[in-house]
């Protein structure tokens, strides 16, 4: 045990008693008589905010991760006071703050289990360097306890034994151990005894975070600067803390374009113009799905953003019209970098307007990226952004293009040992003016928020996309992301498969891989298998840097191609399932994909899983991430499913071998589900979709499931212009019941549902729609699970009358 002797030997200093404490509504304030002081904040019954100062006052309060949206409130503050603490008592949480040392313990009000506790707790060392102070925190690590989160981390999905560092980096060809990478987002999920909370360390500068690793029974986590200031979750489910994360950092604004949910193909780089249609054309001709094509940076002249090279692309708005002729959204790509060239408006512009970022003293931040030397714009600056968004005017209403990638915005910076831009770069801070040591990890954020912002506006009336590298806490609210540049070999196969799940359970759903991996080349095995795991990615692209060969899905031999084709299929006949999660995640903050221990964190074989997981509510998936694999051995969660392939019904709670040879994977329905397909279309749009079929599990018991429509794009469904369908499934012997409950004003442009039964364990001798019977003769003569409804059913009742053999 390290005693403050030793920590003050090393400079660290601590708060001493408390000796004042005062209450202003819903903050407490408890005040040292060494001058710290504690500002605790009741946000929710489950949702505490700590903040601490050293001398005497805080700073102006201003995050960027906070999103105004966020819900607050509380049922109940009581606050009492014994001899040895101030107790803090909410519906949910008690919280006992020491008078001695200020130190914190957290418990769950109902049954007085401890959930948190400080160790040491709140400490900090003066840096002489910066000023200020370098903030520390120290917490109990538990006894079985398990961690979770933080982003994009590349390794094992419980964080437990490991130091990470959050400070957003271009990261080329990382590999599993590599930290930092492109993302920082300081928010973990800490669970034991079947409970568990979250911490979201709120501070831009750069972040670590200890999970047990250098003391067995000690987390802590501190930055470099700013000050100590987390927020507290308390479940005590993971999915709770989760989205009550994703509530204080916020939802994404809106639900993507639902093409924008299909399949992408890009490469660094495509063109000229002829080769772009070479690959849109291929697509059409092989009958391979696919929304949206991509141009990196090479479209551009000299790398100048916003430009175009016209020798390579001379008419780019009737290029991106006949390539929307096909059913192809155009997509491109902006740096944050721009030239410095007198000759080049945005710079010039930029430079009239004094929106670069500066140095300490006063002098133009230069650095290298692709296009040379470069000024970069402060995005921190709210005039800035409103700048930026303008620069997007020609590209999207005039050329037509439909979402924009935002890359390079660590900020990267070429041929410099330290990848960025230099400490002493002075930024806007949005009216709280400070150094790049503070701004680093939300630069790139807020250039993406700067991009939403001009998409948003000329995209009108449709909804923006967006893609950025580099993101904080709260980047999910304006943008999709994937994780940067990744290899073409089976641990990075593997790596993606943790990087978005943990993205999920870190707030940021709409997450993804480059498919087949960004540097060097894939064979087809495993670029199939790749393909096999990103139909299960919320964003869905393939793309590589081009050096090393093709990788489009025709690059590797037939079968390949045919597989491939086979899962973007499956992929766009589940495109209303996906949606519907979307929604979820929009409206609640629903994790998309759910880890095996978010699924079921009372399973104690779940806390160390890594390779399966829920996709939505109801889908199972484990990629296969060996070559020459004919199968594999899996955990299935604990309860029934059906095997997609087959129909067999396994029972979980067990590891089990799976087969799934190549033109397979891995694939399990949970019993009583009822999930909604669409009919393949080579792009979303591409057919009026007359009726939609709803492949319905049995199950012997209740389950509920969802369907959510609108226009697929536009603001209609804020208004109440959508459709969401209840489901719920009653399972008997000899009877199944689906009864449907309506809501919302969208008149979806189905009519008819048609309803694929599996499972059934009795043979069918009545159906009864709404009370009236529906004949026999509807039923398809190959086992009688096949028939066609009206979509507004309210009650679908089967019957059967004797089991089946
Ligand atoms: C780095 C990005 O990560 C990659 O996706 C892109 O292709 C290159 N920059 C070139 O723009």
């Amino acid at each position: 045990m390290i005693v403050n002797t030793e920590l003050e030997q090393k400079g660290n200093l601590f708060p001493s008693k408390i000796i004042g404490f005062e209450k202003d509504v819903d903050k407490l304030y408890f005040t040292t008589d060494n001058d710290v002081i504690l500002q605790l904040t009741v946000l929710r019954d489950s949702l505490l905010r700590f903040r601490y100062t050293t001398v005497g006052n805080f700073d102006n309060d201003f995050s960027y991760a906070i999103t105004k949206y966020a819900s607050i409130g509380y049922n109940r503050l009581k606050i009492d006071e014994n001899e040895d603490y101030f107790v803090v008592t909410t519906s949910k949480l008690r919280c006992d703050i020491s008078k001695e040392s200020l130190r914190v313990s957290i418990y769950d009000v109902k049954d007085n289990v401890l959930i948190n506790q400080d160790e040491i707790g709140f400490h900090w060392e003066e840096s002489y360097e910066f000023g200020g102070n370098i903030v520390k925190m120290s917490k109990v690590s538990n006894d079985g306890e398990s961690y979770y989160g933080l982003g994009d981390k590349p390794n094992h999905l419980n964080l437990k034994g490991k130091r990470y560092t959050n400070w957003v980096t271009d990261s080329y060809a990382y590999g599993k151990d590599t930290d930092p990478i492109y993302k920082a987002i300081p928010f973990y999920t800490g669970l034991h005894h079947g409970k568990a909370y979250g911490i979201f360390f709120d501070n831009s500068f750069r972040s670590s975070f200890d999970f047990a690793q250098e003391r067995r029974n000690v987390t802590s986590f501190w930055a470099q600067g700013g000050e100590m200031n987390y927020y507290f979750f308390y479940g005590p489910k993971m999915t709770d803390v989760v989205e009550s994360y994703t509530d204080l950092t916020g939802k994404p604004h809106h639900l993507p374009p639902m093409w924008a949910l299909g399949f992408h193909q890009c490469k660094w780089s495509y063109y000229p113009e002829s080769k772009v249609k070479e690959i849109t054309s291929t697509f059409r001709k092989l009958k391979i799905p696919c929304d949206a094509i991509y141009l990196d940076i090479d479209y551009m002249e000299g790398f100048r953003c916003f430009t175009w090279n016209k020798d390579y692309f001379p008419d780019p708005k009737r290029m991106v019209s006949e390539l929307k002729e096909q059913g192809f959204k155009t997509v491109a790509i902006i740096d944050p970098g721009i030239k410095i060239d007198k000759d080049y408006s945005v710079f010039k512009e930029g430079l009239e307007k004094d929106y670069f970022c500066k140095r300490a003293d006063g002098a133009y931040m230069k650095g290298k990226v692709w296009p040379g030397e470069c000024h970069f714009p402060d995005f921190t600056n709210a005039e800035v952004r409103e700048w930026w968004s303008g620069l997007f005017k020609e590209l999207i209403e005039e050329i037509g293009i439909k979402g924009v990638w935002n890359d390079m915005n660590e900020p990267a910076v070429m041929e410099v040992p330290n990848k960025t831009f230099p400490d002493d770069v002075r930024h806007d801070y949005d009216g709280n003016p400070c150094s790049h040591r503070k701004a680093h990890n939300i630069y790139g954020m807020q250039m993406a928020r700067a991009t939403y912002q001009g998409l948003k506006k000329y995209s009108y009336p449709k909804r923006p996309f967006v893609i950025t590298r580099a993101a904080y806490s709260g980047t999910q609210r304006y943008t999709s992301t994937w994780t940067g540049d990744n290899i073409a070999n089976w641990e990075h196969l593997w790596i993606a498969n943790i990087q978005a799940q943990r993205m999920s359970m870190s707030g940021f759903g709409f997450a993804g891989s480059d498919i087949g991996g960004f540097a060097e080349q894939p064979q087809g095995e495993l670029f199939t298998r790749w393909i096999q795991l990103g139909i299960f990615h919320p964003f869905f692209r393939v793309h590589s840097s081009g050096d090393h060969g093709d990788q489009e899905p025709w690059a590797f031999d037939e079968d390949v191609t045919d597989i491939v084709r086979k899962f973007i299929e499956i992929r766009y006949q589940l495109l209303p399932y996906l949606y519907t999660a979307f929604w979820n995640y929009v409206d609640h903050g629903t994790p998309l994909l759910k880890s095996l221990v978010l699924y079921d964190q009372d399973d104690v074989n779940t806390h160390y899983r890594t390779d399966e997981f829920v996709f939505g509510e109801q889908i199972l998936a484990c990629p296969v991430l060996e070559p020459n694999a004919k199968g594999r051995r899996m955990y299935i969660p604990k309860g029934r499913w059906y095997n997609f392939w087959d129909d067999e019904v396994v029972k979980g709670g067990k590891e089990m071998w799976i087969d799934a040879d190549i033109d397979s994977m891995p694939i399990f329905i949970k019993e009583g589900a009822i999930i909604p397909k669409f009919p393949i279309q080579q792009y979303v749009g591409e057919k009026e979709i007359k009726e939609v079929t709803l492949d319905v599990y049995y199950k012997k018991g209740k389950e509920e499931s969802e369907l959510f429509s609108d226009a697929n794009d536009g603001y209609d469904y804020t208004k109440g212009r959508y459709s969401l369908r209840n489901f719920t499934l009653t399972g008997r012997k000899n009877e199944l019941i689906i009864n449907q409950y309506k809501e919302g004003k969208f008149i979806t442009p189905y009519e008819t549902f048609k309803i694929q039964i599996h499972g059934l364990p009795f043979d069918i001798s009545e159906i009864q729609l709404d009370n009236e019977t529906i004949s026999l003769n509807h039923l398809k003569s190959n086992g009688t699970s096949s028939f066609v409804v009206d979509k507004n059913f309210s009650e679908l009742h089967i019957k059967g009358n004797q089991s089946k053999s």
